[in-house]
């Protein structure tokens, strides 16, 4: 399964930096001979480390929606003991069967958006992309943003722009989008940057005008791959469901609305012992070094 010339190759080399490494590290307690699941393999970042502490006689089970991200992570991650498998992390318990496996003893989730996806012109994931507004993980499912917008009305649209970008100017966006549709349809990633950026208050400095930017995108990629039900999904059973007795799991958000969830997922005493009561984040040194890491939250739970 890891064979990757079954992935898309993509070039040039992937530049995303794990976050939190030293951290998701001390928190998986990884010995020889375990079974892990990364749910989120990306380029393979974690997974590489992952990897060297379970030793060939551990197993790891790396998942990602994108296939374009696999095709690195296959690359990165060539060894006998290693699958990489097309899936989102909420199929983990159906991935588990047809490998025939049982339970897990560690499972590794950090959501999200890699650098690399951030970085790829064509997925549209940037505002400064040239390409399509695509903004799906999963390309090979669904439909890309700039189609799916054409469809979403004007109240959909502010309460997505509301509650996942947490957007002051979130109904003038809106307004704005839903306005310019039939006069210039949006479709690629700069055309909603401007879109966006003339519905701002000319108040707004050239400085701040970045952020409501940058949230729009944010809100849109949520909402696109519906990531809050993925989430929830995995939270609600899968997980549990997936790992052994005593078998722990780490995951890292990046999303207060994501870190609220797993929170108070981690705190159903019937299932979990939580191991982290307050989440961890990066350290100073970490954030200047990786801008990245700056919002990251850590919390891990071991299953009763
Ligand atoms: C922050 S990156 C992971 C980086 C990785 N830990 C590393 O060190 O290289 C997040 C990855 O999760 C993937 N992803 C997002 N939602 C997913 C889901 N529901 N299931 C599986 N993968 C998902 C994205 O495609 C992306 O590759």
């Amino acid at each position: 399964m890891n064979d990757s010339t079954s992935f898309p190759e993509r070039t040039p080399k992937a530049v995303h930096i794990p976050v939190l490494l030293r951290e998701v590290l001390q928190h998986l307690d990884l010995q020889p001979g375990l079974t892990v699941v990364d749910g989120t393999v990306g380029a393979g970042g974690h997974s590489s480390q992952i990897l060297k502490r379970i030793g060939p006689t551990g197993r790891l089970i790396g998942l990602d929606r994108d296939p374009y991200m696999l095709g690195w992570a296959a690359k990165k991650l060539e060894a006998p003991n290693c699958q990489l498998v097309h899936a989102s992390y909420a199929q983990m318990r159906s991935v588990l069967d047809d490998l025939g496996i049982e339970r897990v003893d560690r499972i590794l989730l950090d959501i999200g958006l890699s650098s690399d996806q951030l970085a790829a012109d064509d997925r549209g994931f940037s505002y400064q992309a040239s390409g399509p507004l695509d903004l799906r993980f999963d390309t090979t499912q669904g439909e890309p943003a700039w189609k799916w917008l054409q469809k979403t009305g004007l109240a959909e649209l502010q309460e997505i722009l509301d509650n996942y970008g947490e957007e002051p100017f979130a109904r003038k966006i809106a307004e704005r989008i839903v306005q310019q549709q039939p006069v210039k349809p949006i479709r690629t990633a700069q055309d909603l940057s401007e879109v966006v950026q003339s519905a701002l208050p000319a108040s707004i400095s050239e400085h701040a005008r970045r952020d409501p930017v940058i949230r729009v995108f944010q809100a849109l990629r949520i909402a696109v791959n519906q990531e809050l039900l993925q989430l929830e999904t995995v939270l609600t059973g899968v997980l549990a469901n997936c790992l052994a007795p005593g078998g722990i799991v780490v995951i890292i958000s990046f999303h207060s609305l994501e870190d609220r969830q797993v929170k108070q997922a981690f705190r159903e005493p019937a299932v979990w012992h939580n191991l982290t009561s307050k989440p961890v984040s990066a350290t100073p040194q970490e954030q200047r070094a990786n801008p990245r890491s700056r919002s990251a939250k850590l919390r891990s739970a071991r299953k009763l």
